[in-house]
């Protein structure tokens, strides 16, 4: 067959897409289809949709304080958006299709430009359809560095996530919307891993000092996670610094689309194992990244390690004045919904499950023409969330950080997700300091999909 120039031009490649904003000298960030090795080599590798063909999608670094510039390039075939997920972002670019942009079309691109006011650890992931993009792949890391970075000897991002596997095609099992997983616990996969790895190992020396940036980028599942060989201190939550790093000492919780930042003292010696190690569903627990420790750095290890600076407006005043909001969350198996209001009308648990709703935040399924709530900017607001079905939910306010208020008053760390217990009650508090459409929903994104989203307006 002759090559002709035609069979050059066809089709939608991702690099006939980058030709035009290239020439408008635009990084650029693309949605594709690619075949990356998830699961051990004597395994087949697995078609994936990434963002610039890696698992996960690159790392951005970029000063507190600048912007991020990127253009989203949909080489797909299935129309996405992108989240910056914990950036105190300007509305317009926080990348919820339907509530804050429309989804870009195959084909098309999204100019994101935003300010980062925060340093921290944060990450981005597809909000189109979320239950099945970040499943494929759609996630990577955001670091956003602090102008006086902490003094350790390494800074290491640990994204860690699950894939759901047919070990025999290497395909990932296509029950994305399946109504068992969103109904119960979520899509939790086979194969847990660490930056694309599911033997991600790190080397270091002893004595080393690290910072370790752990983002869970997994659709349902909740890890617990213990430190071997090191001795760590949590530094920072979703980001956000806590006033004092707090040593580590028994199991982290590490809820989906949460983020830890540790400091840690490689103490293993030469030889001896060291790294992190999570709970694995049998009460056994497992290497999610080890450390090969290979010879020894300083003689000794250094103390604990001094607060990160702090983010700019990190205080809530005025909490206890505020009016409080409830806000159950409400349904999914083994207890159902009543008259619960779906797309403007009231229906009963049949019916819901018959349009795949199965849960629901304060008597509503899904999104509603109007807000749960809407604020006026600047005010304090305090919601409730009394946990009334049989499973945990991490739930996530877009646009802003809240604290927890704990009974007594006291307020916990500022974050952007916070996991509550069956039969738990949790309270979080925040300023209403950013203007726009924001939404709060569970990161189960299987929930999400299927009634656990709110939104609040701030106007
Ligand atoms: Cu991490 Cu609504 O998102
Ligand atoms: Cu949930």
């Amino acid at each position: 067959m002759k090559m002709t120039r035609r069979s050059f031009c066809t089709g939608l490649s991702a690099a006939s897409l980058m030709r035009p904003a290239l020439a408008q000298g635009l990084p650029l960030l693309t949605a594709q289809e690619t075949m990356v090795q998830l699961a051990p080599d004597s395994y087949p590798a697995t078609p994936v949709w990434s963002y610039d063909g890696t698992i996960p999608g690159p790392a951005l670094r970029l000063p507190q304080a600048s912007r991020l510039e990127r253009r989203l390039v949909n080489a797909m075939e299935v129309p996405t958006t992108i989240h910056w997920h914990g950036i105190r972002i300007d509305n317009a670019m926080d990348g919820v299709a339907g509530l804050t942009q429309d989804a870009v079309p195959p084909g098309q691109s999204f100019h994101y430009a935003f300010d980062l006011p925060d340093a921290g650890t944060y990450w981005y992931h597809a909000h189109t359809n979320s239950m099945e993009q970040v499943a494929r792949g759609l996630s990577g890391a955001l670091i956003v560095e602090e102008a006086t970075p902490p003094d350790v000897d390494r800074d290491e991002v640990l994204m860690i996530d699950d894939w759901l596997i047919d070990p025999e095609t290497g395909l990932f099992v296509d029950s994305f919307a399946s109504p068992m997983a969103r109904s119960h616990g979520g899509r939790i996969g086979n194969l847990v891993g660490v930056n694309g790895r599911y033997d991600y190992r790190l080397s270091a020396r002893q004595n080393e000092r690290l910072r370790l940036r752990l983002i869970n980028s997994a659709n349902a599942q909740i890890f617990g996670l213990r430190l071997e060989g090191l001795t760590g201190w949590t530094v920072a939550l979703d980001g956000m610094p806590l006033a004092q790093p707090e040593a580590v000492t028994g199991t982290l919780v590490l809820a989906p689309a949460q983020r830890i930042d540790l400091i840690v003292d490689v103490t293993a010696e030469e030889g001896a194992a060291a790294g992190i190690l999570f709970a694995a569903g049998d009460d056994s627990w497992q290497a999610l990244a080890e450390i090969t420790v290979t010879a020894r750095a300083a003689t000794k290890s250094r103390g604990a390690p001094a607060p990160l600076p702090p983010n700019p407006r990190m205080e809530i005043n005025g909490v206890d004045a505020a009016p409080v909001l409830d806000m159950p969350l409400q349904g999914g198996a083994m207890r159902g919904l009543k008259n619960t209001l779906f797309n403007g009308q009231a229906m009963g648990w049949q019916e819901l499950v018959q349009k795949g709703q199965f849960w629901a935040l304060a008597g509503q399924a899904g999104l509603g023409e109007a807000p749960f709530t809407t604020l006026s900017r600047g005010e304090t607001a305090r919601i409730r969330m009394k946990n009334d079905t049989m499973f945990p939910h991490a739930m996530h306010l877009h646009g802003m950080h809240f604290r927890v208020r704990k009974e007594d008053g006291a307020l916990g760390p500022l974050r952007d997700t916070v996991l509550v217990m069956p039969n738990e009650t949790t309270e979080i508090t925040f300023l209403a300091d950013n203007p726009g459409k924001w939404l709060l929903h569970c990161h189960m994104l299987g929930h999400a999909a299927s009634g656990m989203t709110n939104w609040i307006m701030v106007a």
